[in-house]
């Protein structure tokens, strides 16, 4: 098992090459497979759960050809299997876009149910709710979602919740839906415009995409396009608060600073200096950073994406901050792995009190999870001294050359698989 380790204390300095969005990335990729002509995608994050999904496509008969390490060309015309099983929904979650994708052209898709994870329990009732609501039978037997029809119909939808999941799966099967679909309540992050963009390029006729109401005019059928995903938010973010909580000075370039306005907004009121331009943003963190208040919400609120790093930045900061995780139930584990390098944080329900220390002390830690991951990441760099972060399988779902990007901001971070190869980089770095 591979880990990163780590020896903290050197401020991050330099620029960074943000990647595709994962998130965009892979409804982007799922709803390549409701054309039968040739599709080609770009700047496609190369990160585990992307290969999964590719894998998981790959087994039901589509064509998909790397033609770089972020571009494929994906032909969906063999698609021979509308069944996607468990061993891919166990990996990665998001295979359930694949239900929304098949279900629209094919008007059958059968997909193992996903199930909780690690950050709290998971329910699909939205996007089953939504399919209903378009004419489709959707029954769960022998742990699959089974949704099938004779034809779709548009409909006026309202989700009771707001949701990226049930907004993207429905978009997608009412694009090849007859008749007018109205998603009220839609979710309006970057990577549901994304999918709409990528969706109208092959001839869908969506619009709204980015506000709660979307509309969309079914049509017959998609055709081929070329795409390119969006810069990833979260990425972004990730090293925009590494910069802050190792008073650094971190450039993140190829992003849109708009999908990052409810980041840059926190590091301003933590004390940083955040300059923006077209394709850049800067963040210095000279200052002692001081404490604020956070609450989770759905674009364009504060990410949930975001909260372990923002957490792990604020531990680190002057006077007591408060983070409220209003998205999922389980999202504060990494505390425990938090104090164990020192800090002094509190969860009650789904509120973490923290009262900030000056640094943290290097330890030996495991990532609960993909973005918690990151975050412990950020704390082992943070901290005095040598962290050993374990299972950064989680971290590796979701960032491309963590470690290298890293190390090109001048990290001490290195991906070890053995006790002696810690020691080594303990010597070598000591
Ligand atoms: C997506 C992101 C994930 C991010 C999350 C919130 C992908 C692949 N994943 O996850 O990284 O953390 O958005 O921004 O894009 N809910 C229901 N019923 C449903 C569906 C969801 O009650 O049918 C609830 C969930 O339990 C949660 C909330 O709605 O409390 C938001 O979930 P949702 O936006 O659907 O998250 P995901 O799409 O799973």
């Amino acid at each position: 098992m591979e880990q990163y380790v780590i020896r903290g204390g050197n401020p991050l300095v330099g620029e960074v090459d943000i990647g595709g969005a994962k998130n965009a990335a892979l409804a982007i990729l799922a709803a390549s497979v409701m054309t039968d002509e040739t599709v080609r995608i770009d700047n496609l994050p190369d990160v585990r759960d992307i290969n999964v999904l590719i894998q998981a496509m790959e087994e039901i008969g589509v064509s998909v050809q790397r033609t770089d390490r972020h571009t494929v060309i994906i032909n969906a015309a063999g698609i021979q299997d509308l069944l996607v099983d468990n061993e891919y929904i166990k990996k990665i979650r998001a295979s359930y876009y694949l239900l929304g994708a098949l279900l629209g052209k094919y008007k059958r898709a059968e997909v193992a149910l996903p199930g909780g994870c690690n950050i709290g329990s998971r329910p699909i009732d939205q996007h089953i709710k939504g399919f209903r609501a378009l004419g489709a039978n959707v029954r769960i037997a022998h742990g699959r979602v089974i949704a099938e029809a004779e034809k779709l119909t548009g409909r006026h939808i309202y989700m009771d919740v707001v949701t990226v999941g049930a907004t993207i799966n429905v978009m997608m099967a009412a694009a090849l839906a007859e008749g007018r679909t109205i998603i009220e309540n839609a979710a309006k992050e970057p990577h549901v415009v994304d999918l709409a963009n990528f969706l109208n390029s092959m001839g869908a006729n969506i619009k709204g995409a980015g506000t709660d109401v979307i509309r969309i005019r079914g049509v017959e059928k998609l055709h081929k396009t070329e795409y390119s995903v969006i810069p990833d938010q979260i990425e972004a973010g990730t090293f925009m608060f590494a910069a802050a909580a190792t008073k650094g000075d971190v450039t993140v370039r190829n992003v849109i600073p708009k999908h990052l306005e409810s980041i840059t907004a926190k590091l301003i009121e933590l004390g940083c200096e955040v300059r923006e331009s077209d394709d850049e943003v800067r963040v210095v963190a000279s200052g002692p950073l001081t404490h604020t208040h956070v609450k989770t919400l759905a674009y364009p609120g504060f990410p949930t994406d975001m909260q372990p790093q923002i957490t792990t930045t604020l531990a680190l900061s002057e006077g007591t901050s408060i983070v409220t995780e209003s998205i999922f139930e389980n999202r504060f584990k990494y505390v425990d792995e938090l104090a164990k390098m020192g800090a002094n944080i509190k969860v009650e329900g789904n509120t973490a009190i923290i009262d900030g220390i000056s640094r943290y002390t290097g330890a030996r830690i495991s990532a609960p999870d993909l973005r918690a991951g990151a975050a412990l990441v950020i704390a082992g760099l943070a901290a005095e001294g040598i962290t050993v972060v374990d299972d950064i399988y989680y971290v590796e779902r979701g960032y491309e050359d963590f470690d290298v990007k890293l190390r090109g901001l001048g990290a001490m971070i290195e991906k070890a698989s053995t006790e002696k190869e810690i020691q080594k980089f303990q010597l070598k770095t000591g």
